[in-house]
């Protein structure tokens, strides 16, 4: 069902974890199968992604999924990392079963929800200036 990839992607997930000092957190849920990915972004001063970790509930390809995208954003810029697609996603995997197509969309979906998150921040902190 799953490539030899997709596997060692998940047993391998280095990127597992929370990430002290992130500042851009997000959570997603596929309310049709109940996967939750938690992503957390460090992003410096100059808008550029230092470090990405996941917690993922749910299934080997949401695991894969979003521990891929935490490898695909590390040192790009912030807008770089919002033109990430599902497509992808996809792509960096190698493949996924057709029904877990959706599991990548929700690491899309994360991704997106986590640099809201960061630009919300960054907008109060200039308020609070
Ligand atoms: S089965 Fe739904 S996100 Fe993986």
């Amino acid at each position: 069902m799953y490539t030899q990839k997709i596997i060692n992607i998940f047993k391998n997930s280095k990127n597992a974890g929370g990430l002290h000092g992130a500042n851009g957190v997000a959570k997603a849920t596929d309310n049709s199968c109940g996967d939750i990915i938690k992503l957390y972004l460090k992003i410096n001063d100059e808008g550029i992604i230092e470090d990405a970790k996941f917690k993922t509930f749910g299934c080997t390809a949401s695991i894969a999924s979003s521990s891929v995208v935490c490898d695909m954003i590390k040192g790009l810029s912030v807008d770089e990392a919002k033109d990430i697609t599902t497509t992808d996603i996809l792509d960096e995997l190698g493949s996924l079963p057709a029904e877990k197509i959706h599991c990548a969309g929700l690491a899309e979906e994360v991704l997106h929800l986590a640099i809201e998150d960061y630009y919300k921040r960054l907008e109060k902190e200039k308020m609070d200036l």
